[in-house]
């Protein structure tokens, strides 16, 4: 019984910043996030969301599709959770009104965790068939202001549906794992800000996709000509070309022509150039990208994945596009958010970015953004206060007591 994904949908925030703003602010060429990091602009979350009410949007696409009873599973990963010991997938089931019986966790392992959640949630659907297993992976990038990686700052989730008999992808269960306890990105629980060892964890990250790859393509028997396009974590675009040219050159002595990497990773890219890293959600953003934007059919083919979380955890697997997958695609509603956005001024971008919750339990509410269906309402003896919304305009209390 082939197993895989069903459903993928993506959201990010409505405001962005532009990357040539933070370089002016920043007195730096615009080349260097332009060309040197690949970015051109980078999503910024205003006071009322958070990787809740990311997670709940995204997946509200992916989950119209289904009963609200064929899920046994949400999932919830990231690496920015709001609290250390209640899950998120709990906000994320009630707003989606998701049965009861559903069971919920919260997975953490940096940038890693989404692929972890996705290899235990595959053999779980093959063995229930008839069931499904909702994946949300949601987070915000934050490297703090004037800092070697504020302009690999970002935020975004993914909604994964996995099911058997998938409509977009199939796996085959066959992957390359490393797993090495090593500094290159960590956030202590006491700091808001991650701290990182930039040049050390781009040596880890292609380090380890040396190593997945070697693994993944003996137990496959898989060379990279069996692969029609290849996904990367992204933690900034041009660490995906690095990554994808090293692969090459390895492989085939030289890398590849400028139109031959466009044409195997271009439009994996296009949306994370525009949000920035999304931490566990990136690897998925790229995918999504990839089904949304190729202008060839990718179904029969095969695309080659690499997933990596500092700390570190990686590994290199693929899947295989089912026929007919561009029919099940949420194309347009991505498509008319990331066209929709707002701009925002350097000072706004640092009023967002600044902005602080209290910490002393008094009843606290957030003012009103452009959101999602979703919003983060505000704070009540320490308890988070979600509400629902239409077209950016609260309407109704989504909170328990
Ligand atoms: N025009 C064109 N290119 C320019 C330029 C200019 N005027 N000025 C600089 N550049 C190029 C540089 O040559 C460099 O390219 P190469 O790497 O190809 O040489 C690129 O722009 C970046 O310049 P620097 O290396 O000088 O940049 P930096 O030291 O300021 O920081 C960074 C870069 C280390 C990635 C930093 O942004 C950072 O720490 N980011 C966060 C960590 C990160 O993203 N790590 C990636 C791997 S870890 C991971 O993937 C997990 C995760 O999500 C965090």
């Amino acid at each position: 019984m082939s197993v895989g994904i069903d459903a993928i949908s993506f959201y990010s925030s409505h405001y962005f910043l532009d990357m040539r703003t933070l370089a002016t602010a920043r007195g730096v060429d615009p080349e260097k996030y332009s060309a040197g990091l690949g970015q051109e602009r980078m999503a910024v979350l205003p006071p009322d969301e958070d990787v809740i009410t990311m997670a709940a949007t995204a997946a509200s696409f992916a989950v119209s599709r289904y009963r609200k009873d064929e899920f046994d599973f949400v999932i919830f990963t990231t690496e920015s959770g709001v609290d250390q010991s209640k899950s998120g997938a709990i906000y994320v089931r009630s707003m989606l009104g998701l049965a009861r019986e559903t069971r919920v966790i919260e997975m953490k392992q940096a940038c890693y965790s989404s692929t972890a959640a996705l290899q235990l949630a595959l053999p779980y659907v093959e063995t229930h068939p008839t069931r499904k297993v909702l994946i949300v992976a949601s987070d915000v990038a934050r490297y703090g202001l004037n800092t070697s990686g504020e302009p690999t700052q970002g935020c975004g989730a993914v909604a994964i549906v996995v099911s058997a008999s998938p409509r977009l992808i199939e796996f085959d269960g066959i992957s390359g794992c490393v797993t090495d306890d090593v500094m290159d990105f960590w956030r202590p629980n006491y700091m808001r800000e991650a701290l990182v060892d930039g040049k050390y964890s781009s040596k880890l990250y292609l380090h380890a996709l040396d190593e997945t790859w070697e693994k993944y393509s003996k137990l496959s028997g898989r060379g990279l000509r069996d692969h029609a396009r290849f996904c990367y974590h992204l933690p900034f675009t041009r660490m995906a070309e690095k990554a994808h040219q090293r692969l090459c050159s390895a492989h085939y002595g030289n890398e590849l022509s400028k139109s031959q990497l466009e044409e195997q990773i271009g439009d994996s890219l296009r949306y994370n150039r525009v949000t920035g890293n999304s931490y566990s959600a990136s690897l998925y953003v790229g995918l999504t990208s990839l089904l949304d934007n190729s202008k060839e059919d990718l179904g029969e083919k095969r695309i080659g994945l690499f997933s990596y979380g500092s700390g570190c955890s990686a590994e290199y697997f693929s899947g295989l596009v089912k026929p007919g997958y561009k029919d099940w695609l949420f194309t347009q509603n991505h498509r008319e958010l990331l066209e929709g956005r707002t701009e925002l001024s350097y000072e706004q971008y640092q009023e967002f970015f600044s902005f602080t919750l209290p910490t002393d339990g008094r009843e606290y509410e957030v003012g009103k953004y452009k959101t999602g269906p979703f919003r983060f309402r505000g704070l009540n003896r320490h308890k988070r206060k979600y509400e629902t919304v239409s077209v950016g305009y609260a309407t109704s209390n989504t909170s328990p007591s």
